[in-house]
């Protein structure tokens, strides 16, 4: 009798392009972070991976979409602190749930947040800064990247240690808003450091302080917030690759495999570094890790951000 066929066994896996999911609008942190480990993990599977940029709802559209795919290797996404740790205490009736619809593929980097002003925001620096941003209270404008998103649960954990009330305003990625900050259309706003490290080098936009420990080689003149007057605001983002729940164990292994050439590719290293991102170090790569930092994360924000919402109140 013919042999019983098993699950879809993996055999050819990939025998064609496999989607990207990127749940923000082209150009913005995640996307930058997604266009690279792609472009390194299509080398080693042999097949294109293609972004699709699915904007919407802090990410949670286009996440929801990657989890209710087919699980057969074909549809990945990249999630990130925000989808995968801060969605569930903001966003009701999420679709999805960040520690249990999901096969992780692995962490992909650090993004460290920085606070970003228009270059013509009149404040010298971070103290004077902080004072024009209470005192302003709804005429500055916020700018993130929707309810749940890195920018917003990071700005309204600001707002919450700061006392400001600014007014919020949404975008469909934090790359469109750092066009208009860099037009002066927006005041501020906490941002992934992959996203705006070149700009602020540039001058086109200004960095008050960097929300990590030490600073950045790819920033050395932003002061840490605790140099600069603000040590409770010390946070960091982070982006990672996940599938839907279920893909065959050949298909899973093939595409851990390829993430992690991806991490181990001299250039794709360099850029991330370049862009004041972190790499993974060993140990907190692959599937394992990323399952425990995601539960870990959501335990960690869930009651922040209740407290920063409840406080704003
Ligand atoms: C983006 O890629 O636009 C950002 O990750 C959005 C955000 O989470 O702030």
């Amino acid at each position: 009798a013919a042999a019983l066929a098993g699950p879809a066994s993996a055999q050819g896996y990939p025998e064609r392009p496999i989607t990207m999911i990127v749940p923000f609008a082209p150009g913005g942190p995640t996307d930058v972070i997604a266009r690279l480990v792609a472009e390194t993990m299509s080398r080693s599977l042999g097949q294109q991976v293609v972004i699709e940029n699915v904007a919407g709802a802090g990410g949670t559209t286009g996440i929801t979409r990657a989890s209710q795919a087919t699980p057969d290797g074909y549809t990945i996404m990249m999630g990130h602190m925000g989808t995968h740790g801060a969605a569930p205490a903001l966003f009701k009736g999420l679709k999805y749930d960040p520690a249990k619809s999901f096969d992780p593929i692995g962490l992909a980097a650090g993004t460290p947040i920085v606070i970003v002003a228009k270059n013509n925001f009149d404040a010298p620096d971070l103290k004077t800064f902080l004072e024009a941003v209470k005192s302003g209270g709804a005429k500055i404008n916020q700018a993130h990247a929707g309810v749940g998103s890195v920018s917003h649960s990071t700005g309204i954990l600001f707002n919450s240690i700061v006392g400001a009330k600014p007014t919020l305003v949404v975008y469909r990625g934090t790359g469109p808003a750092l066009n208009d900050m860099m037009a002066g259309q927006v005041d501020f706003m906490t941002d992934q450091i992959v996203n705006v490290a070149p700009q602020i080098t540039g001058g086109t936009i200004k960095a008050y302080a960097i929300a990590t420990p030490e600073r950045s080689p790819a920033l050395p003149n932003v002061p840490t917030t605790k140099e600069a007057g603000l040590p409770g605001y010390e946070v960091s983002a982070w982006n990672a690759v996940f599938a839907p729940k279920g893909l065959p164990k050949d298909v899973a292994a093939k595409l851990d495999a390829a993430l992690a050439k991806a991490l181990e590719d001299d250039n794709t290293k360099k850029r991330i570094l370049e862009l004041g991102g972190t790499v993974p170090t060993q140990a907190e790569r692959g599937p394992a890790a990323l399952q425990k930092l995601v539960e870990s994360e959501v335990a960690r924000w869930t009651p922040v951000l209740r407290a920063a919402v409840d406080g704003s109140q």
